[in-house]
């Protein structure tokens, strides 16, 4: 059934609301008040009782579909369950309370827990030093991607205005590398997935700032020639970038820095216990080799005797990306959540992650095109090119009808080499069972699609809102109440 807005639920008089009587004296507003300053009307608040209002919002928290409600499959976002205790942690007053402008000296606490996370980042990544400093993946790859700038133009390497990106790289990569000022240049992916060496040699040269890769790719492939990748833009002068989002699948097992990286970035908010998307705070620390740390943000938290203080004194970095020192909140959270696991809990992760991945790949298979069907690691692409080529269903269709069956849809249409692609990442967290309902839920699809693909062609059957104009929802969307009354 179509929910009312609050505001259609108003019930004129309902809301009998009383507020204490006033403890300062009261002044006429029409005379303290400019005339320019003063509403006209009363705002359009909905009247509505307070019974009303709490089942309202109660209802819409319903609606909402999360990680804590059900199976979250989304390629690319590492959607898994994050402990509640790393919430709690970063609730305790002695964190949640302290305020950025504190003096150094009564933030001791904190700043132990700033400086151990650069490390220990540094030490999970293979790099030499860590600001933590960006708030998201998106903004750790542009912090990267301007200390590669800094360092090339430091060195009277001028002439580097170009950034290399693989066909089958997240959007933010390109994006990045071009809102920092460099000219994209793509490099092709080879049958088996990975990055073409022939195509990436040919188009290597004096004017290549550096490439940014993800290892693990967006096909949930490790690049297996990674070391003669590096050794090729090393060789020409340019250095590697490591889009850390896909880090949930090697990390314990491997490090972007032993496999030739330069620079990396993490998404603390998929792979160190926040949630991704939803809107909430993220934190994308960024680390890089010695010959890239003097181009940090500032300021890193460094230890003086034993005393702990910000080290400003930086004069080649690239400046302040972010206000203060990052979303303190989200990286006490993934503080407690490495503490946590521990080296060897942090290696478990990586490897059910892939084990989870790879038993969906072999299952799904049976009713599901796999272009790349081979081990994965965290995650694999399948297509509805079966079902499109038999039946007239396409890979939308099969994520709308996954609702229907109470599924959050995997990823679709990306990566964008692949046609139809479903991207499907079930995570370390799920249980064999929840997988095996998936399972249950896709191949029940897949023998709707062969013996009545209208079932999948106009699903969703259950849903609030079926299937939206996705272009104008885009470019026109209305996201506030208009009193038309
Ligand atoms: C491979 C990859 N790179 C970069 C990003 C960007 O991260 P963020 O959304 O935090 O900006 C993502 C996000 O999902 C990603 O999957």
């Amino acid at each position: 059934m179509m929910s009312k807005l609050i505001f259609e639920k108003n019930l004129k008089g309902s809301n009998t609301f009383t507020i204490p009587p006033a403890d300062i004296p009261e002044v006429d507003i029409a005379t303290s008040i400019p005339a320019s300053f003063l509403r006209e009307a009363a705002p359009a608040l909905p009247d509505i009782s307070e019974v009303e209002a709490v089942r309202h919002f109660v209802d819409l928290s319903h609606k909402a579909y999360g990680v804590d409600n059900g199976f979250y499959p989304l390629g690319s976002c590492t959607m898994k369950y994050s402990p509640k205790i790393n919430e709690w942690a970063a609730r305790l007053s002695g964190f949640a309370n302290i305020h950025p402008y504190q003096p150094v000296k009564t933030v001791q606490g904190a700043m132990e827990l700033l400086y151990n996370m650069q490390n220990l980042l540094a030490e999970i990544t293979g790099m030499d030093a860590v600001t933590l400093q960006p708030a998201a993946g998106a903004h750790g790859e542009m912090t990267g991607v301007m200390a590669i700038k800094a360092y090339h133009q430091h060195r009277n390497d001028h002439h580097r205005t170009k950034m290399m990106v693989p066909d089958s790289a997240h959007g933010t990569n390109p994006a990045t590398a071009n809102v920092v000022g460099f000219d994209v240049v793509e490099v092709k992916s080879n049958s088996r997935g990975l990055v073409d060496l022939e195509d990436l040699k040919s188009k290597m040269g004096p004017e290549i700032a550096g490439l940014m890769l993800t290892n693990p790719n967006t096909l949930g492939l490790f690049e297996e020639e990674i070391q003669d990748i590096a050794a090729v833009v090393h060789e020409a002068g340019g250095l590697l970038y490591y889009d850390g989002a896909n880090l949930n699948a090697v990390m314990g097992i491997s490090r972007p820095g032993d496999m030739g990286f330069d620079v990396v970035h993490l998404n603390l908010h998929k792979t160190f216990s926040t949630p991704h998307g939803g809107g909430g705070p993220g934190s994308g620390p960024v680390g890089v080799k010695s010959h890239l740390a003097d181009y940090l943000p500032v300021p890193l938290v460094v230890k003086e005797g034993d005393k702990y203080v910000f080290d400003y004194n930086r004069p080649k970095s690239i400046g302040k990306v972010k206000n203060f020192y990052g979303n303190f909140g989200v990286i006490v959270k993934a503080y407690a959540y490495i503490l946590a696991l521990g080296a060897d809990g942090i290696k478990d992760a990586a490897q059910q992650a892939v084990l989870s991945a790879n038993y969906l790949r072999q299952e799904l298979k049976k009713d599901y095109h796999v272009p790349f069907d081979r081990l994965c690691k965290h995650e694999f692409v399948a297509t509805a090119k079966t079902q499109m080529d038999e039946n007239g269903v396409t890979t939308l269709d099969i994520a709308k009808r996954l609702t229907d069956y109470g599924f959050h849809p995997p990823t679709v249409y990306f990566p964008l080499i692949v046609k139809e692609a479903l991207m499907i990442e079930p995570t370390e967290t799920e249980t064999r069972e929840r997988l095996d309902d998936f399972l249950q839920a896709m191949s029940r699809i897949a023998e709707e699609a062969r013996n009545h693909p209208e079932t999948v062609t106009t699903a969703p059957h259950n849903a609030v809102i079926t299937r939206v104009d996705e272009v104008t929802a885009a470019r026109n969307p209305i996201v506030k109440w208009e009193d038309n009354s």
